[in-house]
């Protein structure tokens, strides 16, 4: 059965943040591929016995794309201490293991749920544990699961990569065109390059997309150019880690990573403009958390850093462990005022793009964007009037998108109907 879905306003999510005034997309049910986008009344005429949707006060968007986010943390309240990297490092490590007691299972299937209801189609899933693979596999997400691997102690290596690669082999076998194997090294402070330059090799051999945190913290950026500073103690206190010097430069982790085909660098808080051109040419994409980076490091992403490079800008909530929730609006809302030199709609018009084209970009997905041959995925928000009066510029929806949306009326992943 071929469908239209059509909006008052259509948000293509194309470069250019072009906006359809009463436009529609056309999809035949079961294939995963948009057919046309266009004028409702032209799609209507063109294809007169399609099933019609149509909400003249709506928003017809890509669904979401939570490009970063831990589904494994959230079995807390309250508990963690936040405004500097390094003190929130230390309560991590106090209460690590108390946060992954009983009702894990209940814990992801809320962040699946806070998922939908925000609109978010994909998601770029970083799993420390495996905890979350069957939850995800199982739900109507589209899940790019980045098998995470963490540890710098050269003893603890085998044992980690034999985990590492369980997990990897068990996602493979759930590996669909909603379910897509991924490998994510931790970050360069955190594990050794015996193990990465591993996981790197696989990577560059079976195509997986790999991501990594990169210089989320100023601890970070001293470690990894000093050897000093916060981490010195940090790993001098953790019991059998002698690792008193840093194993990699920030260039020398970006060089490392240069085989790979869809690269994803999350927070780089602290990058360089250098560094920035060095992401640029290795085409890797950049994914910032603002409420995560303003809890944990007192600051937002740069855009300056990326304004003369073609790197894309996604986002993501990253975990509860480092937010209040996982909800991909609410980080939309507050990344507007992260940003208080910026035009407000022009920042909104990009947000939403982060939110939908430049995280399929990270993710290396075919969806993002509303477009012939794109994956059918797509959301649907209605709201109480049009969020643009006769006269005014449609561009000014963006901001007020971003201000008003609460839960889609319909949510598409993969041309299913998921509300
Ligand atoms: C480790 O397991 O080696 C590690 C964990 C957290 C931060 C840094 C290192
Ligand atoms: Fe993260």
């Amino acid at each position: 059965m071929l469908q239209i879905f059509g909006a008052g306003l259509v948000f293509k999510c194309d470069e250019n943040f072009s906006i359809i005034h009463n436009g529609a997309i056309a999809f035949e049910e079961g294939q995963d591929s948009i057919i046309k986008v266009g004028d409702y009344k032209e799609l209507c005429a063109l294809y007169p016995h399609a099933q019609r949707t149509f909400l003249p006060n709506g928003v017809l968007l890509p669904a979401l794309i939570n490009a970063h986010i831990h589904f494994e943390f959230g079995a807390h309240f309250a508990e963690f201490s936040y405004g500097d990297f390094g003190v929130w490092l230390d309560s991590l490590m106090q209460k690590r293991d108390a946060l992954l007691g009983d009702g894990i299972e209940s814990i992801i299937t809320q962040g699946i749920k806070e998922q939908v209801e925000a609109g978010v189609g994909s998601v770029g899933a970083i799993s420390s544990y495996g905890n979350d693979m069957l939850p995800l596999a199982k739900s109507p997400l589209r899940v790019v699961y980045f098998n995470e691997a963490i540890g710098s102690n050269p003893s603890a290596i085998d044992f980690l990569y034999k985990n590492l690669i369980s997990r990897l082999e068990e996602s493979k076998t759930l590996a669909s065109s909603r379910f897509i194997p991924a490998l994510a090294l931790h970050s360069p402070y955190s594990l050794h390059p015996i193990m990465a330059q591993k996981l790197i090799t696989i990577a560059t051999q079976e195509n997986y997309p790999l991501s990594a945190h990169f210089l989320e913290s100023s601890h970070e950026r001293e470690w990894l150019t000093q050897s000093s500073g916060y981490f010195k103690g940090f790993f001098q206190r953790l019991a059998g880690l002698e690792s008193l010097k840093s194993f990699y430069t920030p260039q020398s982790f970006l060089e490392m990573l240069s085989p790979i085909k869809h690269l994803s660098l999350t927070h780089c808080l602290y990058i360089t403009e250098e560094e920035a051109r060095l992401i640029d040419k290795l085409g890797g994409a950049i994914i910032t958390c603002p409420r995560s980076n303003r809890l944990l490091n007192n600051r937002f992403f740069p855009h300056k850093l990326i304004r003369h490079t073609d790197i894309p800008l996604a986002i993501g909530t990253d975990g509860k462990s480092s937010n209040n929730n996982v909800n991909l609006l609410d980080e939309l809302r507050a990344s507007l005022y992260a940003y208080p030199n910026e035009d407000m709609n022009k920042l909104a018009c990009r947000l939403i793009l982060s939110a939908t084209l430049y995280g399929a970009k990270a993710l290396g997905l075919n969806n993002g964007t509303l477009q012939e041959g794109k994956s059918v995925d797509f959301a649907l928000f209605d709201f109480i009037k049009p969020l643009v009066s006769q006269g005014e510029a449609l561009s000014r929806s963006a901001l007020h998108f971003i201000l008003h949306s609460q839960k889609p009326s319909r949510l598409y992943i993969n041309t299913k109907a998921v509300l």
